[in-house]
């Protein structure tokens, strides 16, 4: 994936997680909303029906309350009775009990029966003649219907989070796309920016490389030996090699390049790499091995981008690793993706310097004092390199003791 493809998606998610969380707080402030307008209608309807009913409530001789000629009354007109009306006692025994079944205890607010089975509002009020109490008069209403519109609202507003992440992720992605655009091609101005520079040096380096080599060959003849010549020589080379390799970064890291990735066995690129570093290896009395736990193994890769990765990971290894230390380079197969390991008992890295190393013109301070180095770009182009070819590369690397390179390669590229 690109660098602006991986800003995109994560500017999409983003988005998304946004604007889920603006939902949820406005789902869930609308429930709220919602359940308490519910529970202020069902209060003003318990108070109405009380203060209805309130005054047909007979107090006997004995003193106890009773609807019984309301109830006839009603009966006799046929009116439905929907709410569950009961009278108690002074010490709160049910002495009637009208319309549907509810809760017999006395109670102020939302009750469930013993059993479960029934849920309801309750309001209580004091039956008093006189200023005396005679009893409790109570109604209560099933709570049923509005639960059952609480729940369908909140499993609207739950099943409506799916769909509205799966639009706002694409519309995320498609806004972050255009957004994007601008710096999509700035990008591509600076890769070519970059090409075209490095195709341009090219020539004048070539002129100097030539003049130095005629110069060196004039300085021979005649037994001059020139420390200048020699420092000349040495900079173009190393323009060279630089320019080289900025101009493959930018063609690597180029979208539209596509590569023309053929199948290449890995065994023997692995093995033409490896003995190409075996005199470099020798020069610097580092002992270079080569392990291959499988053969034949076949990737999709441009050989030449995928030579240089290994290769800038060999020159490394053998680079910062002292006299008498080892690499090795290790090729097997990891369940079904080949894998390259290329470890070394070198100088190490630190941790700091770890999550860095494979950007462009960075060189721990340690790599800057030792000499034929490069300019920090053999890492980047590695990275880039894998990346074209949906390979990963890890590292793992502990000071004075050396580094491990991993590359996973995909066996489809
Ligand atoms: N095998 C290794 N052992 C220790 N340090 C390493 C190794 N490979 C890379 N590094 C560190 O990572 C930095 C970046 O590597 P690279 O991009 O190849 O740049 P360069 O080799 O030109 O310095 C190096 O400067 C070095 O500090
Ligand atoms: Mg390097």
């Amino acid at each position: 994936m690109t660098v602006v493809k991986r800003m995109r998606v994560k500017l999409a998610l983003n988005f998304v997680f946004f604007v889920l969380l603006l939902y949820a707080a406005g789902g869930l402030s609308a429930i709220g909303i919602f359940k308490y307008g519910l529970h202020r209608a069902m209060d003003s309807l318990l108070i109405d029906l009380l203060a209805e009913i309130r005054p047909s409530v007979q107090v006997t001789e004995k003193g106890v309350p009773s609807l019984k000629s309301w109830a006839n009354v009603a009966l006799i007109e046929r009116m439905p009775v929907l709410a569950t009306i009961q009278l108690f006692n002074k010490d709160g025994t049910l002495l009637e009990r009208y319309g549907p079944a509810g809760v017999p205890v006395v109670h102020n607010g939302r009750i469930q029966s013993q059993d479960k089975s029934v849920t309801v509002m309750s309001l209580s009020a004091p039956v008093t003649r006189h200023g005396t109490n005679f009893g409790i008069l109570e109604v209560q209403a099933s709570t049923a219907q509005d639960d059952r519109t609480l729940y369908e609202l909140i499993f609207a507003v739950v099943i409506a989070i799916p769909i509205i992440g799966g639009l706002v992720a694409a519309a995320g992605y498609i806004f972050a796309g255009m957004a994007l655009r601008p710096v999509e091609r700035t990008m591509d101005l600076l890769r070519h920016f970059v090409a075209d520079a490095g195709h341009e040096l090219k020539t004048p380096l070539s002129v100097i490389e030539a003049s130095v080599e005629t110069l060196q060959e004039i300085h021979a003849q005649h037994n001059i030996s020139s420390l200048e010549t020699e420092m000349i020589r040495k900079a173009s080379d190393r323009m060279k090699g630089l320019t080289a390799d900025l101009i493959f970064l930018a063609k690597v890291e180029d979208p539209m390049a596509a590569f023309d990735k053929v199948s290449i066995n890995l065994n023997h690129l692995v093995e033409e790499v490896a003995d190409e570093y075996l005199p470099l290896a020798a020069t610097r009395s580092v002992g270079l091995t080569l392990v291959e736990e499988e053969s034949d193994i076949y990737i999709m890769a441009e050989p030449e981008s995928f030579r240089q990765l290994l290769s800038n990971l060999l020159s490394n290894a053998i680079k910062y690793t002292d006299p008498g230390g080892k690499v090795n380079v290790l090729l097997k197969r990891d369940q079904l993706s080949p894998m390259i390991v290329v470890s070394d008992t070198g100088i190490g890295i630190t941790d700091a310097s770890l999550p860095n190393i494979f950007d462009r013109f960075y060189r721990t301070e340690k790599s800057r004092s030792r000499d034929g180095g490069g300019a920090g770009l053999g890492l980047a182009i590695v990275k880039a390199v894998a990346d074209a070819h949906h390979a990963t590369v890890t590292v793992e690397s502990e000071i004075g003791k050396g580094s491990t390179f991993i590359v996973f390669v995909s066996a489809t590229g």
